[in-house]
């Protein structure tokens, strides 16, 4: 592939932006300055700086963030600033949309992807990729609640009860539940209906991803195609 065309593809701008920044000699590979847009490369297992960053090529991109608070997963945010200004500009151009959504005050592990096919995968309702929840309330957590949580509770838009895949009191004001489903702000409600109130909501694994100790909130890196292996045959459908 030409390395203007292997720079368009991973968000560097237009064509003739691309062809800019490597006539202007801002573009190495292997460590040496590329200034012939033409030049050809194999795009698979390339990695080249651009402005002296390392760009690994990605044919489809996928990255873990660790969403801190504050932060709308929608595109077009109403009263935060969007998940998407956390990522760098090559990667908004490449149009990544989060996999799912984690409500403006949930933190942690989020996925974003511009593989279309990918969303629909990992947030189809037969694909029943766990994600943990560590999970702050208001009141004590009872026995009782936990087992509603594990038996299923019913949510007002569906007669049909849901329940925790898993669900473990981890401190007197705190739980950690595991969710194969992801219903409009499932955590909050299932706890609500127990009687109880979420105050905070941290996603802090989904299927074999958790977040690395050293992914400060705010952060993101790139899932390697092992990841993302595991990740798709981890969540294989149920039936
Ligand atoms: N459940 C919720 O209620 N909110 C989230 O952000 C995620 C799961």
């Amino acid at each position: 592939m030409r390395l203007a065309q292997v720079l368009f593809s991973q968000g560097f701008g237009s064509r003739r932006d691309c062809a800019g920044l490597i006539g202007a000699g801002l573009v190495r590979v292997a460590g040496e300055v590329v200034d012939d847009p033409h030049a050809e490369f194999d795009a698979e297992g390339l990695v080249f700086e651009v402005q002296g960053r390392a760009w690994p090529f990605h044919a489809k991109a996928l990255v873990l963030l660790n969403k801190p608070s504050g932060y709308e997963c929608s595109q077009k945010p109403r009263h935060h600033p969007s998940v998407l200004s956390l990522l760098p500009p090559p990667l908004r151009t490449r149009g990544l949309q989060p996999v799912g959504r984690l409500d403006e005050d949930t933190t942690g592990l989020l996925l974003l992807t511009d593989d279309g096919g990918l969303i629909h995968k990992l947030t189809s309702p037969k694909h029943h990729v766990p994600k943990v929840y560590e999970v702050g309330v208001k009141h004590p957590i009872t026995d009782e609640q936990l087992a509603s949580l594990r038996t299923g509770v019913v949510l007002d838009d569906d007669p049909l009860p849901v329940r925790a895949a898993a669900c473990e009191r981890s401190g007197e004001h705190a739980l950690q539940l595991t969710l194969t489903e992801g219903k409009y702000h499932q955590v909050k409600r299932m706890l609500a209906a127990v009687g109880n109130r979420v105050e905070t909501l941290h996603r802090s694994r989904m299927g074999e991803l958790t977040i690395d100790a050293q992914l400060q909130p705010g952060q993101w890196r790139w899932i390697d195609s092992t990841e993302r292996e595991v990740l798709l045959s981890r969540g294989t459908p149920a039936g």
